[in-house]
């Protein structure tokens, strides 16, 4: 069992870093392998719509000129994927949406590789359009056929400067049992 953990987020060490923190600090108490990817500040476009991968059908995107392919591997050979982002204008971050057209395109002309992998969102907001950045989120999961895991509220975290999401407690205790509800699954679906 292994779980991948991206970070949209253009600040390394921001508030959807320390959501997926806790996130991950459940899953490997509950020994389950997690590798934790950064891109927010990666050089990535989104979709060119040449559906090329439609055609050579080989797990790839055509644009190889930045890192998406290799994201695209970790997500393929992952059972769960968590996506974070920060929200911007209501929305997910730009490398956030790259990823999500990208791999999402990718995987989906490829018998979809998503289908039955566990997938959680993770937001990050100051106060407003973490909800939209959450469905979009799961909009991604979802029509990939994957499994989505739920918590005790929606999967947000409050807070303006890096670190700040820590004082929303009801926050981080959502992510504690989102995390806790993630490792459950994956158990269940191991057995
Ligand atoms: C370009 C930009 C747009 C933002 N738009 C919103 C927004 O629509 N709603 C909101 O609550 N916060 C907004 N924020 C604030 C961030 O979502 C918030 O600071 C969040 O904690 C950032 O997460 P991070 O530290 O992981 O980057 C925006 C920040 C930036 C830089």
């Amino acid at each position: 069992m292994k779980v991948v953990l991206f970070n949209g987020s253009p600040r390394k060490e921001g508030n959807t870093y320390r959501c997926l923190k806790v996130v991950m600090n459940q899953l490997e108490a509950a020994d389950i392998e997690c590798e934790y990817v950064w891109f927010g500040m990666e050089k990535l476009r989104g979709c060119r719509a040449c559906y090329q991968c439609r055609q050579n059908k080989n797990k790839k995107c055509s644009i190889t000129d930045d890192k998406m392919n290799e994201f695209i591997e970790k997500i393929i050979s992952a059972d769960g994927i968590i996506l974070g982002s920060p929200t911007y204008f209501a929305n997910v971050s730009t490398n956030t949406k790259a990823l999500i057209e990208r791999a999402g395109m990718v995987c989906r002309v490829n018998d979809n590789l998503l289908k039955r992998k566990v997938g959680a969102a993770v937001v990050a907001a100051r106060r407003g359009g973490a909800a939209h950045v959450f469905s979009s989120i799961n909009y991604f999961f979802l029509i990939a056929e994957m499994i989505v895991v739920g918590s005790s509220y929606w999967n947000m975290g409050i807070g303006k400067d890096p670190g700040d999401v820590e004082k929303d407690t009801e926050g981080i205790e959502t992510f504690v049992n989102l995390g806790k509800n993630l490792a459950y699954v994956l158990q269940k679906l191991k057995n």
